[in-house]
């Protein structure tokens, strides 16, 4: 298409068209409104394309120090919000090389030799995912480091664990929240994994079948730096597949919405917490919202959206991988609607994260240069909340179990035990040493070492366990591998 072509899109495509566009088909089929955040990576997959074009002897020299010369120019335009978005050229491909065209002439009409829409859209979506996967990496450490952070200083605070929601075990703070690190680490490991994926050239597949031209795609790549960890090129090997592939888009969306469900989960414990029946923690209230008819209230409003916004990624997810379902080879236009979910799970992302290292973990005083403002942890609530509803109960389980009797029977005898604690309103520490004594003889003083919340802690000293010493070793590891 000749720039002038181009130009008169709003007529019609090319000679071949009787008729123009309708403004309403215009609008239904653009998607320069919201591709043009793609601009950079568009721009950078260009001048790889030209730069080896001229390597290869398809296009002078001088056109591609003219193509050069007309993206710096483009690039200064759109930075400085100068730059004419125009819904009559569709998307910001043809938005890019129809001002390049007009900036130096027929050097920006080579540019689109050997190439096509659809192995640029493929490869500008893969170079701009790919920073943003570095990007929401290391926010995702950032996060993790807040948790550890916030861990560390509470090794020994002692809440009930629940499960089913009702008092199980006692379990350290530091243990709980470093539960979430595993979780984030786990994200942070998915996304170098898609990372590798999406960091692949489409490059070179022109429309669907490759191209006439002596193209070097390995050279595209490679200046690209799409490349492997011992420095190979990474090039999609197959052109119908190169253009059509969207495995990666849908590979973020999922390792996104896993993350989100995980940053979902702590939310809802933070709600918890943060409720007047707990009392736990608090989080600063820049996080917080007021009511405009209770007075009272502070509310968790920053965790609450993002539990609510985790249903919108994990929607995006439906979207994308339901997009490709019935999609013959190769490229279909269908794959424009890849953008939307794809940018939107991003920002959702980037910015929960963002808002979650600072809410845990504070900001930095530039004055002080340490960080303030994050969670509230009130150690007596949660200490309180566990010596209520037999947490050691295991404990002296275990305890009987180790005094030779088979553990289904003290199993047994220590339900007998919860059961008597409970018609005197007392814990199974309060009751006297002769009423324990009354349910098993083998029941000696030591017993209330293990009914204490202290010593349950202490005895789960396996790897993974609660123990303080287990805790300290995992927070050793984490501070070593966020380094
Ligand atoms: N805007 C299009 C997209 O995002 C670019 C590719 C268009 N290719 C085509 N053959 N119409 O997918």
């Amino acid at each position: 298409m000749t720039s002038n072509q181009l130009d008169k899109k709003s007529q019609a495509w090319s000679a071949l068209f009787s008729e123009p566009m309708s403004d309403l088909v215009k609008r239904y089929t653009a998607s320069v409104f919201f591709d043009q955040r793609l601009w950079r990576a568009d721009i950078q997959g260009s001048l790889a394309h030209a730069d080896m074009l001229a390597a290869q002897g398809i296009i002078g020299s001088e056109d591609f120090q003219a193509i050069e010369r007309g993206m710096a120019q483009i690039r200064q335009e759109i930075e400085a919000g100068q730059f004419e978005w125009q819904l009559d050229l569709e998307d910001v491909h043809l938005n890019i090389e129809a001002r390049l065209t007009q900036l130096v002439g027929d050097a920006g009409k080579r540019l689109h030799t050997g190439r096509s829409r659809n192995d640029q859209v493929a490869t500008d979506v893969r170079l701009w995912l790919r920073d943003e996967i570095d990007g929401l990496i290391a926010l995702l450490r950032e996060l993790q480091n807040a948790l550890v952070g916030v861990a560390q200083d509470h090794v020994e605070v002692i809440l009930p664990g629940f499960t089913h929601l009702q008092v199980a075990q006692p379990v350290s703070f530091a243990h709980h929240l470093l539960a979430y690190v595993e979780m984030f680490a786990r994200d942070e490991e998915r996304l170098q994994d898609v990372r590798r994926r999406t960091n692949r050239l489409p490059l070179g597949s022109a429309a669907l079948a490759g191209t006439t031209y002596p193209l070097d795609r390995e050279r595209v790549a490679r200046s690209l730096g799409m490349v492997d960890e011992t420095g190979q090129a990474q090039v999609c090997m197959n052109s119908l597949d190169g253009v059509s592939d969207r495995d990666f888009a849908i590979e973020f969306t999922a390792a996104a919405s896993l993350c989100m469900v995980h940053i979902s989960r702590l939310s809802e414990e933070l709600i918890l917490w943060m409720s007047q029946n707990f009392g736990f923690v608090r989080i600063a209230d820049r996080f917080t919202t007021g009511s405009s008819i209770m007075p009272q209230k502070k509310n968790p409003d920053v965790p609450e959206l993002a539990r609510g916004k985790t249903g919108r990624v994990v929607g995006h997810l439906m979207g994308l991988i339901t997009l490709m379902k019935g999609q013959p080879l190769a490229y279909n236009k269908d794959n424009q609607e890849d953008k939307e979910p794809l940018f939107d799970t991003v920002d959702t992302l980037r910015d929960t994260l963002r808002i979650f290292a600072e809410m845990v973990g504070g900001q930095l005083n530039p004055v002080t240069g340490k960080k303030e403002g994050g969670i509230t942890v009130n150690s007596q609530a949660m200490e309180a909340a566990a010596q209520k509803g037999y947490a050691t109960a295991t404990d002296l389980a275990d305890y009987l179990a180790k005094k030779g009797l088979p553990f289904r029977d003290a199993h047994e005898t220590v339900a007998h035990a919860v059961k008597a604690a409970t018609s005197h309103q007392c814990d199974l520490s309060e009751l006297p040493l002769a009423v324990l004594q009354g349910f098993h003889p083998s029941i000696e003083k030591d017993v209330y070492e293990c009914l204490s919340l202290r010593g349950s802690l202490q005895a789960r000293n396996t790897l993974g366990g609660t123990a303080p010493a287990q805790i300290r070793t995992q927070i050793e590891r984490h501070l070593l591998r966020l380094k």
